[in-house]
């Protein structure tokens, strides 16, 4: 069970703890289809059965060790358009959850991974509901790594892991959600930039020379931003070159 402290304004007031579910994110997605739930909603798990990742990838997460949860944001002060500024101030809160426990350590890799160094220690699912050029809802899921310490993949890490000691999931859930909130506020206030600046400030690998695998090919080339659109601006052979998601991904070398 989860029991939320009255220390966030709305993000966390409505709790679903289930001990096992597919996804938070599905399981929310019904929930919210079904009946009207307030922003801020929650639903968490110990464990899911069929975690869901970015790119059709899955989520693996060891019962009761991590937080995997989704919460439900109602952004009808955002076009459609502009659903990566939410992908921004999701990232942000999390990044600034994270320093506060690991300080100096955490990067964003583009668009919405936390780093420790090269490891990934949370994975953060947006599925926007978009009616017409508005957002009609949003629901974050997150997978984030506290106490687990064997993982089926080099590349994971947690908590734990990194500072060696032990966290109690409540408590971390209830700071998280403080962060999540206080950026979902600046995003709410208009605060674009100072969001965009914070993301770029820390985010992964800007400005260094690398390895990529863009439209298929092997190429080098230099992180320089992020378009308003999300895209990954990247300097290549001379010029500045754009892509989505599923149009790149970094290649270590
Ligand atoms: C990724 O990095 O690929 C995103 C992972 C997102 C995992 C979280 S765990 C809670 C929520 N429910 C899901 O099925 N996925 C997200």
């Amino acid at each position: 069970m989860y029991k939320i402290l009255a220390n966030t304004l709305f993000l966390g007031k409505n709790v679903v703890f289930v001990p096992e579910c597919h996804s938070t994110n599905t399981l929310l997605l019904e929930l919210s289809q079904k009946t009207n739930q307030p922003e801020g909603t929650i639903v968490i798990t110990h464990s899911q059965t069929r975690g869901r990742g970015q790119r059709g990838n899955g989520w693996e997460a060891e019962p009761g060790m991590n937080l995997t949860f989704s919460l439900l944001l109602k952004p009808h002060f955002m076009l459609a358009k502009q659903q990566f500024d939410l992908t921004m101030a999701v990232s942000l809160g999390v990044f600034d959850f994270l320093s506060a426990r690991i300080p100096g350590r955490v990067k964003i890799k583009w668009p919405n991974d936390l780093l420790i160094g090269e490891k990934k220690i949370t994975g953060i699912l947006i599925e926007n509901g978009l009616v017409g050029e508005q957002i009609q809802q949003s629901i974050v899921g997150i997978g984030l790594n506290i106490n687990q310490t064997v993982f089926s993949i080099a590349t994971a890490t947690s908590l734990k892991m990194e500072t060696g000691l032990d966290f109690a999931n409540n408590d971390e859930l209830n700071a998280l959600l403080q962060k999540l909130e206080t950026r979902y506020l600046q995003l709410r206030a208009g605060k674009r930039a100072e969001l965009q600046a914070a993301y770029l400030k820390n985010l992964y690998r800007i400005g260094e020379t690398h390895s990529f695998v863009a439209n298929g090919q092997k190429m080098q080339g230099r992180i320089d931003g992020v378009d308003e659109s999300g895209r990954l601006k990247v300097h290549t052979d001379g010029i500045d070159r754009f892509f989505g998601l599923k149009e790149i991904s970094f290649a270590y070398e």
